[in-house]
């Protein structure tokens, strides 16, 4: 397994939107296991392939406490989204932000899991806004880009200015 190297906004890179996994094959098992342990190494609670430069649909999320309950959806797709929620999010990609953005309450989604097969699950709270999140990755949108000109300018200028001093 590997680390795999975090696209930091406001890399372009984020901004593109990944095509779908036509083969569960070992390849991608290998990318799903190393994005996991990238997840749990940064800490975080999701990834999407997109924020490690690889642009297929694929996301892992771990909401659990205890970082035991690795979920893993290839090619995920919203069903049912309902009732709306706001809470405060981060990102691996954006650094030390932290915002407000409106999310459904709960989804239904359907995916392929790693063994190719398709399945579908009910998630609310925490776990739905994460796929959410995630899923916006995958469609090439940061969190940030769900806030105010005002607000996407400011973190743009900061996360430039860490990334220079870090140089
Ligand atoms: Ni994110």
């Amino acid at each position: 397994m590997a680390i795999l190297n975090i696209l930091h906004y406001p890399d372009p890179r984020l901004h593109k939107v990944a095509k779908p996994v036509d083969q569960v094959d070992d390849e991608i098992r290998t990318l799903a296991a190393n994005m996991a342990e990238t997840m749990y190494a940064a800490p975080g609670i999701g990834l999407a392939a997109t924020q490690v430069d690889v642009h297929r649909r694929l996301i892992v999320v771990d909401v659990s406490e205890n970082k035991d309950d690795l979920r893993v959806f290839i090619n995920p797709e919203i069903v049912t989204a309902e009732g709306a929620r706001e809470g405060e999010e981060g990102c691996l990609s954006v650094p030390g932000v932290y915002d407000k953005v409106e999310r459904a309450e709960s989804i239904t989604v359907k995916a392929l899991g790693l063994d190719g097969k398709p399945f579908k699950l009910d998630a609310e709270g925490l776990l739905a806004v994460c796929i959410q999140h995630e899923i916006d990755h995958l469609n090439g949108v940061v969190f940030v880009d769900h806030l105010s000109r005002l607000k996407q300018n400011r973190i743009r200028l900061k996360l430039k200015k860490r990334a220079r001093e870090t140089m």
